[in-house]
């Protein structure tokens, strides 16, 4: 299925759902976060601990609203299908802000910006030109795909559950490239220790990521931009941006 269709569905499936408003969230002092826990150092577990810059800076701003934060990790393509069922309250995932998605969610103010690019094996396709007859794969449901399957001439996009798959596609060659966020592939590929062999290519993307509330929930989404401001403010932000990154990634 198109990902604008399973848009379009989660918007119908909701029509009954009830997230819950920012009041029934304060009167039961617990914030129900959502993310995918496969998206390093964004969020991913390490060991069997949900990590990450979003991981810790969701809990900041559960604690900024005076909340207990609660975590529930789900596949990337059903997190704002679920958003909007009302499975959780909130979701931090490194959504990039599209037309697409704001039709079907709420996105607070981006809580950072990123590149998306093409990546490769050293001679391999690094750029858009040099995709032209060859095969790239990217995680399903994400903003890259559309840009993707724009390339002129490129032969076949394939999707994979989550990047750490797409990153094996491409080494054992089943593609030509693979396409993420810049900082996913840098953290990935020093993990792994294949800086050498595999490069950083052209950026295809701009992007604004940004957490989300379901469609409507107009009051979560301002305590949480409030709450995002304040430790953008305070020093929070660039503490926990700099122990992930070594730098501010917040959106200049
Ligand atoms: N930034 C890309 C997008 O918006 C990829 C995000 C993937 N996030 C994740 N948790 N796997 O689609």
């Amino acid at each position: 299925m198109k990902h604008a269709t399973l848009l379009a569905l989660a918007l119908l499936c909701t029509a009954q759902a009830a997230p819950r408003t920012l009041a029934q969230i304060q009167a039961s002092g617990t914030l129900r976060l959502g993310t995918e826990g496969a998206f390093p150092p964004f969020n991913y577990f390490e060991s069997k601990k949900l990590v990450g810059f979003e991981v810790d800076l969701g809990n900041a701003l559960a604690k900024a609203m005076n909340l207990k934060a609660e975590w529930q990790t789900l596949p990337f393509d059903n997190l704002l299908i679920a958003l909007n069922q009302g499975r959780f309250d909130y979701v931090i995932a490194s959504h990039a802000i599209t037309p697409e998605r704001q039709k079907a969610v709420d996105f607070a103010k981006p809580h950072y910006c990123s590149t998306v690019n093409i990546v490769a094996k050293v001679g391999g396709p690094l750029d858009r030109k040099a995709l032209a007859g060859k095969t790239v794969g990217a995680q399903v449901g994400t903003a890259q795909l559309p840009i993707l399957r724009a390339v002129p001439g490129i032969k076949d996009v394939l999707t994979y559950p989550n990047d750490q798959v797409a990153l094996t596609a491409l080494q054992s060659g089943r593609v030509d490239a693979w396409s993420s966020n810049g900082p996913v592939v840098a953290y990935m590929l020093k993990q792994a220790k294949l800086q050498n062999s595999i490069k950083i290519g052209e950026v295809i993307s701009n992007e604004r990521n940004a957490s989300a509330v379901a469609k409507g929930n107009t009051a979560l989404r301002s305590a949480i931009d409030a709450a995002l401001d304040k430790l953008m403010k305070d020093g929070t932000y660039a503490k926990l941006s700099n122990k992930w990154f070594g730098q501010d990634i917040r959106c200049k």
